[in-house]
């Protein structure tokens, strides 16, 4: 493998808090290392459309406790055929970047297997989702501030619910994931969580009702993963309209402004360790791996294991939810 002088550096996917302080960690460690940086702006897109600027450890400053990203990001269309790919590689050649490290969720880093396939291109990624849906990691950058965001909604939301006497059906995201809905349930004291990763063994709307999850309470709230397979808080509200219409239902979908914010301490931190070790990684010789955190662990994750769909839940928290919301 030639030796790597230059890093290519950019955001891609959904955004997430957490991806500013991934940003200054990755380019503060390379200038520390001896690298060159560059910055690639609008994801993917940028790459094949020639947006690269050069990135001093100065034009990382003071960003680390903003949300979004400042390279901007984007769903690349072009990125996905094969005559985009080969102009991205063309731009990084003229820009001489040997090695790229791209911040984002599995669409993202199945985009950089499928060119470091077809490329002699050293990637390394780091998870930058709120939806912690990717395997090999105990958390994603932006997670962590997510599930506080929806805490600290749903707390406000436990108010009118309380005051009305209603059941609140709350939509998170997560793509086709439960880990917002399960940990943001335990975290706001929800009665339940509605997670496509059980909607096939059990009912859970039945399960809950049937439960008699009201017998000590007036008013209820449910957190229901956004995903086809629960059918999200506009399909799950209509079922208790006609199935249980003694309830009092409400729905509000928390959407788009769970992506946003200041990141909390705990996504800062793991976004500055993570984007360390992307540095550490490559000068390691490693190349096409996720950056992934195991019980505070640095591991890197193979691109083909990081993007599986399976990455399981933690059980037990469904039980112990069932138990705290007599
Ligand atoms: O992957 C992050 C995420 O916020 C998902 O939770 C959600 O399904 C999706 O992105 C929304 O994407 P967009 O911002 O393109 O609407």
């Amino acid at each position: 493998m030639a030796s790597i002088k230059t890093i290519g550096l950019l955001t891609s996917g959904g955004d997430a808090p957490g991806m500013n302080a991934a940003i200054r960690a990755v380019t503060r460690s390379a200038i520390f290392s001896g690298f060159k940086v560059k910055g690639i702006y609008r994801g993917y897109r940028g790459l094949v459309s020639d947006e690269v600027v050069d990135f001093r450890a100065q034009d990382v400053s003071n960003i680390m406790h903003h949300g979004g990203t400042i390279l901007k990001t984007a769903r690349c269309k072009e990125f996905m055929t094969a005559e985009g790919r080969q102009q991205a590689y063309d731009v990084m050649k003229k820009h001489e970047i040997d090695a790229l490290v791209v911040i984002g969720g599995d669409g993202s880093l199945s985009g950089a297997r499928q060119f470091a396939s077809e490329f002699d291109v050293p990637i390394v990624g780091l998870p930058g989702t709120i939806d912690n849906d990717l395997y090999g990691t105990d958390h994603t950058i932006g997670y962590d501030t997510a599930l506080n965001t929806i805490m600290w909604c749903v707390d406000r939301i436990r108010d009118t619910a309380s005051s009305h006497e209603r059941l609140f059906i709350i939509e998170v995201m997560g793509r086709n994931a439960g880990f917002l809905a399960l940990n943001g349930a335990v975290a706001s004291g929800a009665e339940a969580a509605i997670i496509p990763e059980i909607s096939t063994e059990v009912d859970q709307l039945a399960e809950l009702i049937e439960s008699g999850f009201r017998k000590s309470k007036r008013s209820s709230i449910v957190l229901v993963a956004e995903s086809p397979i629960t059918g999200g808080a506009m399909g799950l509200a209509e079922r208790v309209r006609k199935e249980y219409p003694q309830y009092d239902t409400r729905v509000t979908i928390l959407g788009h402004l769970q992506r946003g914010g200041s990141p909390t301490a705990q996504d800062r931190i793991l976004a500055s360790r993570m984007g360390a070790a992307a540095i550490d990684a490559l000068l390691e010789g490693q190349r096409n791996v996720m950056i992934g955190d195991d019980d505070e662990h640095i591991v890197y994750v193979p691109f083909s294991k990081a993007i599986r769909k399976d990455k399981p839940i933690d059980r037990d928290l469904i039980d112990i939810l069932r138990r705290l919301s007599i």
